[in-house]
């Protein structure tokens, strides 16, 4: 049995039609009410679903085996394990937004970023030379310009709505990130051919759609 780990939530639904391109039987998946072990039932898969950042520690830890994951939360966390596929779903944009109109860079006080990636946004204003200080906030960080708790937020961007209607813009694009497929490292050698063939569908997949597109 193959273990995938899925991130719950944003790109759940994309990597169910996925799943359903290449010939999984996704039925469990799609009724799975509060069940949070799914079997795929015509393959010896079966899929777990978790938040985000805990995808990673499931992979790390070796008990599962296959993950799928925002490049974003990669890009925070870090990890040993193989970035196989971009999966080219799930796109966004990590950016550094406030309000709009302000000039973010001006005066000489110490920026106060919020951002659920502080590891992402520390780094990003260490390359730039730029003392900051990071407040970790869990959710709707958009939140934290508005009250003054910050200047800015390091988040990701899909449609642009929440900045838009609560007055805020996108200063610096960051990084484009979007799914990917990563693989435990021992994984990849016990499993070799089926997770090989699991990834020579999907990216006949991609490629396919690549070409109607
Ligand atoms: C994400 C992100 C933004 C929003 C961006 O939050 O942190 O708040 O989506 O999407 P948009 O550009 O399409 O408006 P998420 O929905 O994951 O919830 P959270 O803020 O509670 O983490």
């Amino acid at each position: 049995m193959i273990r995938i780990a899925l991130t719950k939530g944003r790109l759940e639904k994309k990597a169910i039609e996925l799943f359903e391109a290449i010939g999984f039987d996704c039925s469990d998946l799609r009724n799975k009410g509060r069940r949070l072990i799914l079997p795929i039932n015509n393959q010896p898969y079966e899929v777990i679903l978790a938040k985000a950042a805990d995808v990673l520690t499931y992979i790390e830890h070796g008990v599962c085996d296959i993950g799928i994951v925002g490049k974003d939360t990669i890009m925070e966390y870090g990890g040993t394990f193989f970035e196989m596929i971009d999966l080219k779903f799930g796109s966004c944009q990590l950016s550094l937004a406030n309000k709009v109109g302000e000039d973010f860079y001006a005066g000489y006080n110490i920026k106060r970023i919020a951002s659920k990636y502080p590891n992402t946004a520390k780094e990003y204003f260490k390359q730039k030379g730029m003392d900051v200080q990071v407040i970790k906030i869990e959710g709707s960080v958009e939140l934290a310009p508005l009250v003054n708790l910050s200047d800015g937020i390091v988040d990701i961007v899909e449609t642009g709505i929440t900045l838009k209607e609560n007055g805020l813009e996108v200063i610096e694009v960051i990084a484009e990130v979007s799914a990917r497929f990563i693989v435990n490292t021992i994984s990849l050698k016990i499993h070799q051919k089926e997770i090989e063939e699991l990834i020579s569908k999907i990216e006949n997949y991609l490629k396919i759609k690549e070409e109607v597109q």
